[in-house]
């Protein structure tokens, strides 16, 4: 199946709305970055299973703001494609640095991590700050966000 998976690059009009905002719940967000951002849809059979949005944030400094896989297709190696793909771009556009902002705890952190992410940064009471509704997430509410990054440069 995961041969299947084809990865474009599309336009941001183009991005499934449903996966992004599985992601990130506050579709104000979504909206305020997707327009600035690039996007990268995975395809099987031509339906959209999965979907990585980035925008640049600085000269060389990109930050990956979603990553999402429609949830029956959820661990079978595509999020693993999608990021290694999208990391792959990125570094490509000849980028110094890929970011992410994550909760502090929770399987992403692994998911991250296993591609070459690091902790960089703890942006400290961030999902009570910048989201009306609490996030819940294995049942302990998200509060703090750690800020991991790739720096293609070292
Ligand atoms: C995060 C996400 C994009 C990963 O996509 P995926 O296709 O499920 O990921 P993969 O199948 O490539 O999994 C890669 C690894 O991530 C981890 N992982 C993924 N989903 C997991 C889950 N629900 N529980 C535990 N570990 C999980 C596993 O370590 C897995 O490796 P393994 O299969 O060897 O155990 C997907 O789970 C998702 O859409 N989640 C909801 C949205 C979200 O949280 N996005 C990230 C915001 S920070």
């Amino acid at each position: 199946m995961i041969d299947s998976i084809q990865i474009k690059e599309t336009a941001p009009s183009e991005a499934p709305m449903d996966l992004l905002l599985q992601a990130d719940p506050s579709i104000s967000k979504v909206k305020g970055y997707l327009n600035r951002s690039r996007c990268f849809v995975a395809t099987l059979n031509e339906e959209s299973v999965g979907v990585c949005i980035v925008q640049p944030i600085a000269p060389g400094v990109n930050e990956l703001m979603n990553i999402s896989v429609a949830p029956e297709h959820q661990q079978k190696g595509i999020g693993r494609k999608l990021l290694q793909h999208v990391i792959l771009s990125i570094r490509d556009a000849k980028a110094e640095r890929l970011e992410v902002g994550t909760g502090t705890f929770g399987y992403q952190l692994a998911f991250y991590q296993r591609e070459g992410f690091r902790v960089d940064s703890i942006d400290k009471d961030f999902f009570l700050l910048n989201y009306e509704e609490p996030i819940y997430e294995d049942g302990i509410q998200l509060k703090d966000m750690l800020r991991l990054a790739i720096t293609f440069t070292e």
